[in-house]
């Protein structure tokens, strides 16, 4: 089997080297800018050497990761010499294939396996990586190797072509980070009911656990609950009416989403073309009762 090395010691490189050292695949060796980082990966992964320099680990290894963070990457493809026929990966969910440039043109196999994860520690990503999606971009044969690395994590993968990764990051942004965004604005109008955003944050907990496995048991659109899906005229109003007078500045967003959120109610059925007009009219209409333009 090939052996894997690391450049970039912290939450990604750590956890997929002592992962895939787990399911057997040899991890040679580690360097990262602070020898400590490096030398807690080696810790964690037995047979793994530590490394002053990332030419070191390109010079042992046949399928290196660049674990940095995404600025980084680039400066360290283009600093060491490749080696034909070796591979080389990086993680980023918003760079592509081409910021390894320099090493395809010393021959190498290039590639990006991005981990469509929210990894905030080491040891919670050692937990949470497995059975991930990743995002795959190479070509043969080194995609098929990404593809057995992603089995072997009991992952699930998407193959992005060329020009993809944008798109493809701006979903994982809108579905990871803005959740957390709606969960901030949902505790900051508690705060006006005298609930702290601590509080606030762990009693909407069982909801938005309830909503995920609404998504993954039910699926798009029949996991639509709410005002919206059933065709709640009046709710929605007292909901506008209290953020005209409590939160204004949150009307913006609840309209523009209501809209979205309508589309969705249409698709799952519970209600006709002509009440979606309805509720979409109301969530375009202006305090005074004037159209947003
Ligand atoms: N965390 C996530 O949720 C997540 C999810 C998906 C993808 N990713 C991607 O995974 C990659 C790594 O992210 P991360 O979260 O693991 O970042 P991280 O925890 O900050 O780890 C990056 C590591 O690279 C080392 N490093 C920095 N500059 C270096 C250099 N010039 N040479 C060698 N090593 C250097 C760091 O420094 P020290 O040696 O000083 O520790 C650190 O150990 C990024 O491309 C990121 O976009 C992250």
């Amino acid at each position: 089997m090939k052996g894997l090395g690391f450049i970039g010691a912290g939450i990604v490189g750590t956890a997929l080297a002592v992962r895939l050292r787990e399911k057997d695949y040899p991890v040679v060796a580690v360097a990262s800018r602070t020898p400590a980082s490096a030398q807690r990966l080696a810790d964690m992964v037995p047979g793994c050497q530590v490394y002053a320099s990332p030419q070191d680990v390109v010079g042992r290894a046949d399928l290196v990761f660049i674990t940095t963070p995404d600025d980084v990457i680039g400066q360290i493809a283009s600093q060491v010499e490749w080696r034909a026929g070796q591979s080389v990966v990086h993680c980023s969910g918003a760079e592509s294939v081409d910021i390894l440039e320099p090493a395809y043109r010393a021959g190498a196999r290039t590639g990006g396996m991005h981990p469509l994860q929210s990894l905030a520690s080491i040891n919670h990503a050692i937990d949470n990586i497995p059975g991930s999606s990743f995002a795959l971009e190479a070509q043969q044969p080194l995609l098929s190797d990404l593809k057995d690395i992603v089995n072997s994590l009991l992952g699930w993968w998407l193959e992005l072509k060329p020009g993809d990764k944008p798109l493809y990051h701006a979903a994982a942004v809108i579905a990871c980070n803005y959740m957390v965004t709606l969960v901030k604005l949902a505790t900051d109008l508690w705060q006006e009911l005298g609930v702290n955003p601590k509080e606030a944050t762990q009693a909407l907990l069982p909801l938005l656990q309830g909503t995920v496995n609404n998504l993954g048991n039910v699926g798009l659109p029949n996991c639509l609950t709410g005002p919206i899906a059933r065709g709640d005229l009046g709710t929605i109003q007292k909901h506008l009416s209290a953020l005209e007078s409590k939160a204004p500045d949150m009307l913006t967003v609840y309209r523009e989403l209501g809209r979205q959120t309508v589309s969705i109610a249409l698709a799952k059925g519970r209600i006709d073309g002509m009440r979606a007009e309805e509720m979409h009219n109301l969530l375009t209409a202006n305090r005074d009762g004037g159209q947003t333009p």
